[in-house]
């Protein structure tokens, strides 16, 4: 396949051979999230955002397996060296007291593992010098109100429409659909506040006199608050909401965020999971903030979980965070090197921000009837319909024609194109998307 050329193609989706693969699928695995039935064929041609199905049709796949494959498929810099290691047997490293070389010298082996990976994560992430690797975002999560449970306070602070994962700690984070949580047990003290995005006027409390009058600073204030800022642990933060439907801060709200750790020392977790990797144009989204965070939580694209901290966050104890895969799988922590050096090799955060503004363009000028708003930081971008159906019926159109996307929030489509994409992809994934609205319409 080359992907200068190629195209989609549809003759019918989901075809025979995908209605047989679910069928089989569905007779050992339990239910869980599925969003259409769609068979990647990985034994089939893919590259770039381009993929093939078992029943051959080609789509252009703009939700990048949820930013976990960031370079979309088949990305030379990773698969080059996916193929030069070769050693036969997949190799986990056991244990936090296992180490594992991929060659010498240990600054510039011949193969990158979980070292080098927590170096170039320590190097993208400006005051931050630590990292416990694990294997899922949850994990990453989980690590993160751990180390900040450890060093202060016995209370969190998670944010309306916020997602952190689907362990019972990240769960009890968790404020965006109620599907997730219900009938589960909670982690005590966890409060949670609005995530306000409105530009003008303020309708969630974070409008009045700084921290001291926002919804947050109003329960820590020294007078009138009900909260002690002692107790507070973290407060956990997306810097744009991802399942929560890719909702962007207002920067008055990233102000007073800003000020409440300046002010009370409580420690900021960025939950990078979905935003981070250069997808905003920055490598992380936080730093479109004026927030300094204090922990990063990270995984999907890097291929193991990252959680990211300053040193003396972390505690010192030994056997305090510990995992059997705690020091990282050696070939996901390989393709996680690849994938970073291939984000500054390629100058991918520059790529990210020219096609993110040329997709927000052609949506803004082309036919979208029932569209309500179109917005998105970089590739992380959204589209907001009237209705959770039509989203529904576009998301399904959209497939129909060739196009993959993804539904967040309540009814919002997002579109996560590789990091790579080019001017010709982002061109097509709009005309796509904007046939398959007109078709519903
Ligand atoms: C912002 C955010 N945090 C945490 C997670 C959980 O990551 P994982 O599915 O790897 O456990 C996700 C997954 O979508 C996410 O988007």
């Amino acid at each position: 396949m080359d992907r200068k050329t190629a195209e989609p193609v549809v003759t019918d989706i989901p075809g025979d051979r995908a209605d047989e693969w679910v069928q089989y699928h569905h007779e050992f695995a339990a239910p869980s999230t599925y969003v259409y039935e769609f068979v990647w064929d990985v034994t089939s041609e893919s590259i770039g955002p381009f993929c093939t199905d078992i029943d051959g049709n080609v789509l252009l796949d703009f939700t990048a397996h949820v930013a976990a494959s960031p370079l979309g498929y088949n990305n030379p810099k990773v698969t080059r060296a996916m193929e030069g290691f070769d050693i036969p047997e997949p190799t986990k490293i056991a244990g936090q007291d296992f180490y594992a070389s991929g060659g010498w010298p240990p600054e510039d082996p011949e193969f990158p593992g979980p070292t080098q990976l927590m170096e170039r994560l320590v190097s993208a992430s400006d005051g931050l010098d630590q990292v416990f690797l694990s294997n899922t975002g949850a994990e990453a999560v989980e690590n993160a109100i751990k180390i900040c449970y450890a060093d202060r306070g016995h209370r969190g602070v998670t944010f309306d429409g916020a997602f952190h994962g689907r362990t019972l700690g990240a769960l009890s984070l968790n404020r965006s659909k109620a599907v997730h949580r219900k009938g589960y047990p909670e982690i005590p003290g966890v409060l949670s506040v609005p995530y306000c995005t409105c530009e003008d006027e303020c309708t969630c409390g974070w409008e009045t006199d700084g921290p001291a009058g926002n919804a947050l600073g109003d329960k820590l204030h020294p007078e009138r608050g009900v909260i002690d800022p002692e107790e507070v642990a973290y407060i956990i933060l997306e810097p744009i909401q991802g399942e929560g439907g890719y909702r962007i801060p207002s920067d008055r709200f990233l102000e007073d965020i800003a000020t409440i750790r300046e002010r009370y020392g409580i420690h900021i977790i960025a939950d990078e999971i979905q935003s981070g990797l250069g997808r905003t144009g920055e490598f992380w989204a936080i730093e479109h903030t004026p927030i300094e965070p204090d922990v990063i939580a990270s995984a999907k694209g890097l291929r193991v979980g990252a959680t990211i901290g300053r040193a003396d966050v972390f505690p010192d104890e030994t056997g305090r965070l510990s995992s059997t895969w705690g020091a990282g799988d050696f070939l996901s922590a390989l393709q996680g090197v690849a994938t970073v050096d291939a984000i500054e090799e390629y100058d991918l955060q520059e790529n990210a921000t020219r096609r993110g503004k040329q997709a927000k363009e052609l949506l803004s000028d082309a036919y979208l009837p029932g569209v309500e708003d179109i917005r998105g930081r970089g590739l992380m971008l959204a589209v907001e319909f009237d209705t959770k159906e039509r989203r529904e019926d576009v998301v399904r159109a959209a497939l129909s024609h060739g196009l993959l996307t993804l539904g967040c929030g309540h009814k919002t489509l997002r579109l996560l194109p590789p990091l790579d994409v080019t001017e010709r992809e982002i061109e097509m994934g709009v005309e796509l998307l904007a046939q398959a609205v007109q078709d519903v319409a």
